[in-house]
């Protein structure tokens, strides 16, 4: 639906974001005249443009007033014709400039700038960056011209590409025999600083979207067993919600691939407004909430272009398990296991393990649902494997906690109905094991995934088992 032109085709317009006004304005501009070819909220800020241009005769003042304008989260990009200028603005969606031996290049995410140029500009919110010649930076409130840092990436051009791999994703999930040993190495004292801070803190809170908030829930377990510590958890769109229990003691512990996402922005805002700290765990240098951060982690894991995140997800577990463990005071144990972890990991990850995968999801790929349970940390990845499952297949898939599948969900349960059980070698395998023959004797297929077999397993996939240390 990208780009929206003005009536005179001057200008085009493209836009990342949500305008939460967009019916308040598109009233306005209907009333002085305008008409509308779509429902978009994109047109609304082209006609916008041109109303303000009639007043300010002057696109960039016409972009700059009218993106004041607009609410809600929009990164928007617009090309004048006549002089071949680009404005873009930023206020709550990612925006980035790549800066080219001959060219200038805006993008969303640094992965599509890399095969052009690794010199890169971050924009922060409330910035407008007009191209030309040459670059400009000004503050859309102030109009104060701004000098802002130009960093370097440090991932290479091959990471950003398929090589010869079918889709990002396979490769990513591959590039784990890499980045879980790389996401481990960090500079220790960094991390034995942070968990001084995080056992000084009165109230943590792990927040994270999506599958990052599901490293966080996990997160909770692991503060818990390892360290013997409370963390709080919550999806950064309900953190605000918990503004209440806030204050300059509370510590956000922040868990972002992209270090961008709106709504885990915001949660920092909440924290920060208090006065309590934030520490990240981020996957892109320089990101927003790296920048915007008391202490950040890198978590080392090059480009994640696959939309479903994999490699970063572990990662960002290592990552958390390495601090619950510093939190503990037993760091050098954590890094040793984590170690060990990864050798295993690089051991799993064969051609064998992706041909049997296959076998298996030509079996079950016409099912209608899928249903994963497990307990524990594996709790989390249950409902981490679910939207893994819906997000890439499309078929319908749910996680649930072992023992909650019998009060109610376990009804939906038919014949054959493919059902993942995650059962570690741990306290929680016994219970796991009973809840899995519950499910079974309503019909279920059950695919184990466990270091060890059992007959109630109608497939069995083999994972590494490094126990605790
Ligand atoms: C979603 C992605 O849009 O954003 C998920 O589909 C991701 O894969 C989530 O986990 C949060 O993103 P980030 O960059 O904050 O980890």
């Amino acid at each position: 639906a990208h780009p929206h032109f003005s009536q005179n085709e001057n200008f085009a317009l493209v836009q990342n974001g949500i305008v939460e006004n967009y019916q308040e304005l598109r009233g306005k501009l209907k009333t002085k005249g305008y008409s509308f070819h779509t429902e978009t909220d994109t047109e609304v800020i082209v006609r916008l443009i041109e109303e303000n241009l009639k007043q300010t005769h002057n696109l960039k003042e016409a972009i700059t007033k009218s993106f004041n304008e607009l609410k809600g989260r929009n990164a928007i990009v617009v090309i004048n014709k006549e002089n071949k200028t680009i404005y873009a603005a930023r206020n709550g969606s990612p925006l980035m400039l790549g800066i080219g031996d001959n060219d200038f290049i805006l993008a969303s995410d640094p992965s599509p700038l890399l095969k052009h140029t690794k010199q890169i500009i971050f924009l922060d919110d409330h910035e407008l960056v007009t191209l030309g010649d040459n670059y400009q930076i000004h503050n859309l409130t102030t109009n104060q011209q701004i000098q802002k840092e130009v960093q370097t990436l440090t991932w290479d051009v091959e990471q950003a590409q398929k090589g010869n791999y079918e889709h990002f994703m396979l490769k990513e999930i591959m590039e784990q025999k890499h980045t879980l040993a790389q996401a481990i190495i960090q500079d220790p004292e960094l991390i034995k600083n942070i968990a001084k801070e995080i056992n000084l803190a009165f109230g943590v809170y792990a927040v994270g979207c999506g599958t990052a908030g599901k490293v966080c829930l996990a997160g909770t377990y692991a503060f818990s067993e390892i360290a013997k510590k409370h963390i709080n958890f919550a999806f950064g769109s309900e953190f605000p919600n918990f503004h209440h229990f806030i204050q300059s003691r509370s510590l956000l512990l922040v868990v972002s691939q992209s270090g961008e996402t709106a709504d885990t922005l915001e949660a920092m805002q909440t924290v920060q407004e208090k006065n309590g700290k934030v520490v990240s765990l981020v996957n892109v240098m320089g990101s927003t909430i790296m920048r915007k951060s008391d202490y950040s982690l890198l978590i080392n894991a090059g480009p994640e272009i696959a939309v479903a995140s994999t490699k970063a997800t572990t990662s960002q577990l290592a990552l958390t398990i390495l601090l619950a463990y510093a939190c503990a005071g037993r760091y050098e144990d954590g890094l040793a296991l984590l170690k060990q972890t990864a050798q295993e990991v690089t051991l799993m990850l064969n051609n064998q393990l992706q041909e049997n995968l296959k076998k298996l999801a030509q079996q079950i790929k016409d099912r209608n649902d899928l249903y994963i349970i497990g307990r524990g940390a594996n709790y989390p990845m249950a409902l981490e494997a679910a939207i893994k499952i819906q997000e890439v297949s499309y078929i319908h898939a749910e996680g649930f906690a072992g023992g909650e599948l019998k009060h109610g969900p376990i009804a939906l349960i038919e014949q054959g109905t493919p059902c993942l059980a995650l059962i570690a070698n741990d306290e929680t395998k016994q219970d796991m094991l009973s809840n899995t023959i519950e499910i079974k004797s309503r019909g279920a297929y059950i695919i184990g995934v466990s270091p060890e077999n059992n007959e109630v397993f109608d497939y069995w996939i083999k994972v590494p088992d490094v126990g605790i240390a």
